[in-house]
C-alpha cells in the first residue's frame, strides 16, 4: 500500500515555466488591480477587461510548458499516492502528468455558463478567447471557469477530506497568504512530516516544516531524494 503524499501548489510551481506569480515583485497583482480582473464586481463593471485578462493569460499558457518540478511530482506517482491540490488555473500538473489534480482556484482552460454554473466548456487551444457576445448553450455570457475574490471555493472540502488522509504534506510556491487554500496546513495530522520548497521564506503556523529553500524544479528534486532514499532503504 503506498503512502499517501499531498501536495499544495501555489503560482511559483509554475515561475520556471514562465507564468508570473501574484505577489512577488513584478508579480500580476503588481501590473494590476485585483479588484478589476479577479472579482464578480469587476466583472459586472467592465467584462471585457477582465475575458482580455484572462484571454491573455490563457494564451501565455498554451505557449508554456511543464517544468521539472512539475515533471518531477507526476514521477513521484511510482512511489507514492500522490494527490495534487493546486491554487493554480493553469493545467501544466496534468500536462505534466500528474493523475489526481484537485483546482481550488478553478480553471483556465474552461469556460463557464454566467446563468448555469454547471455548464463548464473546455476552450480549444485553436479558439483559446471568451469574448463578450460568446453565450452558453442558454443563452447566458460565457466566463473563465476561475475561483474570484469573494466567491465561493467549492472544491475545499475535497482538499481537506485528502489533506487529511495525508502521510506526508508538501507545499510548493505558495506564499500562504490566500483562504482557504493556505488553512489546508492546519488540517495536517500532527504527527505527518511537512516539506516546504519555495526559495523565500513563508510564514506559517507550524514550525516544524523542513524548507527546502530551493525553487520548484531544484526542489521537487531533493525532495525525491529524501523520500525514495527512505524507501529504498526500509
Ligand atoms: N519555485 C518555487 N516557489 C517560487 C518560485 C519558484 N521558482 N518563484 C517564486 N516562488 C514562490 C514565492 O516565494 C511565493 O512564496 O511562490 C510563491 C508565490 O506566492 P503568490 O504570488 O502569493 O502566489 P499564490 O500563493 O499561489 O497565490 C494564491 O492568490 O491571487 C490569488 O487566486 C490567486 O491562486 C492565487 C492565490
Amino acid at each position: 500500500m503506498k503512502k499517501k503524499l499531498v501536495v499544495l501548489t501555489g503560482a511559483g510551481m509554475s515561475a520556471e515555466s514562465g507564468i508570473s506569480t501574484f505577489r512577488d515583485s513584478g508579480g500580476l497583482w503588481e501590473q494590476h488591480n485585483v479588484e478589476d480582473v479577479a472579482t464578480p464586481e469587476g466583472f459586472a463593471r467592465n467584462p471585457k477587461l477582465v475575458l482580455d485578462f484572462y484571454n491573455a493569460r490563457r494564451r501565455e499558457l498554451i505557449a508554456a510548458e511543464p517544468n521539472a518540478g512539475h515533471r518531477g511530482l507526476a514521477e513521484l506517482e511510482k512511489y507514492f499516492d500522490v494527490s495534487i491540490i493546486t491554487q493554480n488555473i493553469d493545467n501544466l500538473h496534468e500536462r505534466a502528468g500528474s493523475s489526481h489534480v484537485i483546482h481550488l482556484h478553478g480553471e483556465l482552460m474552461n469556460a463557464r455558463s454566467t446563468g448555469d454554473p454547471s455548464l463548464v466548456y473546455t476552450l480549444s487551444p485553436d479558439h483559446p478567447d471568451i469574448k463578450p457576445g460568446d453565450l452558453c448553450e442558454k443563452g447566458f455570457q460565457l466566463r473563465p471557469d476561475v475561483i474570484w475574490f469573494g466567491e465561493p471555493v467549492p472544491m475545499i472540502n475535497e482538499a481537506e477530506r485528502i489533506t487529511k488522509q495525508a502521510d506526508i504534506f508538501v507545499i510548493i510556491g505558495t506564499s500562504m497568504n490566500v483562504y482557504p487554500a493556505a488553512g489546508l496546513l492546519d488540517v495536517v495530522r500532527k504527527n505527518v512530516p511537512v516539506y516546504l520548497i519555495d526559495p523565500k521564506d513563508v510564514y506559517t503556523r507550524r514550525y516544524d516544516i523542513h524548507h527546502i529553500k530551493k525553487g520548484a524544479s531544484e526542489g521537487v528534486k531533493e525532495l525525491t531524494k529524501l523520500l525514495v532514499e527512505g524507501i529504498t532503504q526500509n
